[in-house]
């Protein structure tokens, strides 16, 4: 049986590489899979988060699925930290991963920094937590952004090593999928790093938060080179500013690069960007007022939230049930 499984963090400031990486591809996916969302409390606090904002943002993270076109009454939509499954799983799989597995993780390394020993044991199995997620679902497919490739990848080789350690034929490997023109989506202030929710400008990324006016003035603002538009996609080599809002418009308005710069070649990025905040602002100005209405009321975010993580559980703990036996642990 094929089924999807993706989870993003609930850290705030979701933006729009979230949205065309993940999200968007996500809503189409339900067609034809049986679909499992989450969001990932879990992996949020393996960096510090104020718990205020922390339950704000689960509940943000929530309604902009929603207002995105998730249906969570044809597929699940839940709460990590509602679901124990994920936790009992993980410690598992920190026992079946390597360390050198580990070691090579680049996100850890990005988002440690230099002072390694200082962060969080969780950030370092970090990747191990992300497999117990997929797995206890035993999800066969899993649509993301490009930078979760090495993670999905791990996810593989836990599986792999499980199977082999156990002798059993028990988890999928995993597919990940990376669709769409914008699998990254990089930062408006510096076309050599990806739109992060972590960057310390708000100028460099665009929120599903952000009203009409200051999606203008961030769009305005992004960094771009001084030549006008190429005519051809050839021409936005060693160009990575203007190449990123190009495929931005590209991925909006469901058309290809050759396309656009078919249309606007030859243009200066005045005009340009212009056009870029009116398909932006068009396609994102519904999802923000439907996010801001259902965010309104916290009974309905939670009541979804709550049902979605008793149907998760109902798919996971008979999973769970099963590893536990493979493994050689007392079943209650
Ligand atoms: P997170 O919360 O960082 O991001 C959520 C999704 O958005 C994608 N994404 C991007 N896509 C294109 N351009 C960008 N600039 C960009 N930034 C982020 C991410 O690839 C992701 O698909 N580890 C995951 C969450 C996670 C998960 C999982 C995902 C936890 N468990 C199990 C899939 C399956 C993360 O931090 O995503």
């Amino acid at each position: 049986m094929e089924r999807v499984f993706s989870g993003a963090q609930p850290t705030g400031n979701l933006h729009l590489g979230n949205y065309l990486g993940a999200i968007r591809n996500w809503v189409t996916l339900q067609k034809d899979f049986e679909c499992i969302f989450c969001v990932v409390d879990l992996h949020a606090i393996t960096v510090w988060q104020e718990p205020n904002e922390l339950r704000s943002n689960i509940r943000e993270l929530a309604a902009s699925m929603i207002a995105s076109g998730i249906d969570p009454e044809k597929h699940v939509l839940f709460n990590q930290s509602q679901v124990s499954a994920h936790a009992e799983l993980a410690w598992i799989f920190n026992c079946v991963a390597r360390i050198g597995w580990l070691n090579r993780m680049t996100q850890f390394k990005e988002k440690a920094g230099k002072n390694r020993e200082n962060a969080s044991l969780g950030l370092y199995a970090y990747p191990s937590l992300m497999a117990a997620d997929i797995l206890a679902y035993k999800a066969t497919h899993v649509p993301v952004g490009e930078d979760q490739k090495q993670h999905l990848e791990l996810t593989r080789d836990i599986a792999i090593k499980f199977n082999n350690d156990f002798g059993v034929e028990f988890f999928p490997q995993p597919d990940p999928l990376i669709l769409g023109p914008a699998t990254r989506v990089m930062s408006l202030r510096d076309g050599s790093k990806k739109m992060s929710k972590s960057d310390a400008s708000d100028m460099s990324r665009i929120n599903m938060t952000d009203d009409a006016d200051t999606l203008a003035k961030k769009i305005r603002k992004a960094k771009t080179d001084p030549e006008p538009l190429p005519s051809e996609a050839a021409g936005l080599e060693g160009r990575p500013e203007a190449k990123n809002l190009i495929t931005i418009y590209a991925a909006l308005t469901d058309a290809n690069v050759a396309d656009v710069l078919a249309e606007h070649g030859g243009t200066q990025f005045s005009g340009f960007k212009q056009a870029l905040t009116d398909v932006v602002v068009e396609k994102l100005a519904p999802i923000t007022e439907e996010m801001a209405r259902l965010k309104a009321d916290n009974t309905y975010i939670d009541a979804i939230l709550a049902k979605g993580a008793e149907r998760a559980n109902a798919i996971a703990q008979p999973i769970l049930k099963e590893v536990k036996e493979i493994v050689g642990f007392l079943n209650s």
